[in-house]
């Protein structure tokens, strides 16, 4: 049985959000929503989660689960505002807990923080199996990118996160703390393992030379055609262009919101006495010296 599945793009972040759902028990999964952030400002918005939930309320679908890919650095998650208004199971890759461990130290976050993982409702582990109705998933942790990377595999639609993109964008950045080319050139063959037809969703597009967005390729085409990594790439090859590459990438643009919303599951910090959350900006730190 395979899932049907519905994408949402965020066009500020290059994000895709898919809804997947079980025609059977109409029971629905959200892979990484999005909350909308202005720097400037620091509001927070959820017209892009209202979209999501819109699609949910429309289908008479039943939210059993809100999956994270990894904890993005480019993007918040309203994991935490889409659980309070339809329920469901927040869970990510339990490598989360090193992610969370490196992120206290870079933010500075007190004790308040605990990086065990207690933030999300599940934490998954390579092999898994979660049900979606009469739809087997597994999850098949996929780190490199981050030590907390998982693809989830239902039916015959694969979410590879943050892993490759669509063929002509390749791989995924492997320079932020805890990533590694070798361990995503690793990760990446496991996928490629996968049946030729697996239909491959990914978790971002950049629309490469201008192209319409695009969210949706396969196993073959990705195998064949990856501009940074196909079947037969040596391990050696991609990893020293991945480095290559990553040493003249820029920050994302919200990695310090990002990162400190994500690692509490989309929830912001606590409020202070004021009754207002802060966000900590770490200086000189994170990126390279100027
Ligand atoms: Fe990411």
């Amino acid at each position: 049985m395979n899932p049907l599945v519905t994408p949402f793009f965020h066009a500020p972040t290059g994000t895709w959000t898919y809804v997947l759902s079980d025609p059977a028990t109409r029971e629905a999964a959200v892979i990484d929503p999005v909350l909308d952030y202005d720097w400037r400002s620091g509001r927070t918005g959820v017209s892009s989660a209202e979209q999501v939930l819109r699609h949910l309320e429309e289908g008479g679908l039943q939210l059993r689960w809100i999956l994270e890919t990894h904890a993005h650095a480019d993007h918040l998650s309203s994991a935490a505002y889409v659980k309070a208004r339809a329920g469901g199971t927040v869970a990510i890759g339990s490598g989360i807990r090193d992610v969370q461990a490196t992120f206290k130290r870079i933010f500075g976050l007190g004790e308040e923080f605990v990086p065990d993982g207690r933030q999300f409702d599940r934490l998954l582990e390579d092999g898994e199996r979660i049900a979606l109705g009469d739809i087997e998933g597994e999850v098949i942790a996929t780190p490199g990118h981050t030590n907390d990377s998982v693809s989830y595999l239902f039916g015959d639609a694969l979410f590879v996160g943050d892993t490759v993109f669509m063929p002509d964008g390749g791989t995924a950045r492997c320079d932020f703390p805890g990533g590694d080319a070798a361990e995503l050139y690793r990760s990446v063959q496991r996928l490629y393992a996968l049946p030729a037809g697996t239909r491959v969703f990914v978790c971002h597009d950049y629309a490469p030379g201008g192209r319409p967005v695009a969210c949706e390729t396969t196993i073959a085409a990705q195998r064949a055609g990856n501009v940074h990594l196909k079947a037969g790439t040596p391990e050696h090859e991609y990893v020293a262009m991945r480095r290559a590459r990553d040493a003249t990438l820029d920050v994302p643009n919200l990695i310090i919101p990002s990162v400190q919303v994500n690692i509490r599951a989309g929830q912001l910090p606590p409020k202070e006495s004021g009754g207002v959350s802060y966000l900590r900006v770490p200086l000189n730190v994170i990126g390279r010296p100027l």
